[in-house]
């Protein structure tokens, strides 16, 4: 049986993991591959990728890998090139680069406001914009944003939840202007995923909380978000565009402290 992505080729930003166990881009361009898919590992360590590379190898996909700093507009340039190169073509890009930092606008540096949003936001304006004229002579392609629940809800960092609410209107402005080309651009927004970004900030306690925020109250991780990133560059998604999909166990639909207590007093 022919694989979801079988014949397309895509580029996973930040298809590293910054500590151990397989975050949402690793764990994306692992799916994508295994759904036959060739992949174009990108992130700014050699090492990292190296390791998302050598997982597809052993599962018999197809990846490579290339080391850029998708804030650079040279380095996306030339990292859409290098797909094309190896590859011939590009249908999918995934969007996966994102940093946090916990800051409230008293204590937020002016360094640390232009770095987050050259990494969280402005890389997806570079590597779209050298995407989008090939996807466009493709016929067309598919786009996904990784933006995250905090960019729909307060979450202790003032700098990520706007950078991460400028990804869901970077998403909303590319798919509309890129509809008529066949490119469809989503957005998801991950919720409280354990993984290698936040894993090393966490206690068990603080893990246990997090997993019992939302009302599924079990423990997301990267698969959760690249299963939701499969479907969206797949054809499967083919009349969907502009969307930003929760990946989130629910934590977007209820205050799960209050909902629970009053659940527990039957009304
Ligand atoms: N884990 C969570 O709880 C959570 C929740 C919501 C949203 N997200 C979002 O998910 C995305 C990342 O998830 P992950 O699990 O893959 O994280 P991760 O930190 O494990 O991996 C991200 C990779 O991006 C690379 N990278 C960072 N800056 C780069 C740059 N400028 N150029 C190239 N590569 C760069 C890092 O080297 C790293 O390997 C981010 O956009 C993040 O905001 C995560």
């Amino acid at each position: 049986m022919a694989g979801r992505l079988e014949g397309k080729v895509a580029i996973v930003t930040g298809a590293g993991s910054s500590s151990e166990g397989i975050g949402n881009g690793k764990a994306t361009a692992i799916l994508f591959a295994r759904e036959g898919a060739k992949v174009l590992l990108v992130d700014m360590f050699e090492d990292r990728v190296a390791e998302t590379a050598a997982i597809i190898a052993k599962e018999g996909g197809e990846a490579s890998t290339y080391v850029a700093d998708v804030t650079s507009a040279a380095e996306c340039e030339q990292m859409v090139a290098t797909a094309v190169d190896r590859y011939g073509r590009l249908d999918i890009l995934d969007n996966n680069v994102g940093i946090s930092i916990r800051a409230d606008v008293t204590d937020v540096t002016e360094e640390q406001w232009d770095h987050i949003m050259n990494v969280n936001v402005k890389s997806i304006m570079l590597t779209s914009k050298f995407a989008v004229p090939v996807m466009k002579r493709n016929g067309g392609g598919a786009i996904i944003n990784i933006s995250s629940m905090a960019g729909m809800r307060a979450n202790s960092s003032m700098p990520y939840t706007t950078s991460k609410a400028a990804v869901i209107g970077i998403t909303v402005a590319l798919a509309g202007d890129h509809g008529t080309d066949g490119i469809r651009v989503n957005c998801i927004a991950p919720g409280l995923i354990y993984g290698p970004m936040v894993a090393p900030r966490m206690d068990e306690r603080l893990r246990g909380d997090r997993m019992h925020a939302a009302p599924l109250g079990t423990e997301g991780t990267g698969w959760d978000v690249g299963y939701a990133a499969l479907f969206l560059a797949s054809d499967e998604a083919r009349w969907i565009t502009g969307v930003t999909l929760p990946v989130d166990a629910g934590l977007l639909i209820t205050t799960p402290v209050t909902y629970n207590s009053l659940d527990q007093q039957k009304y």
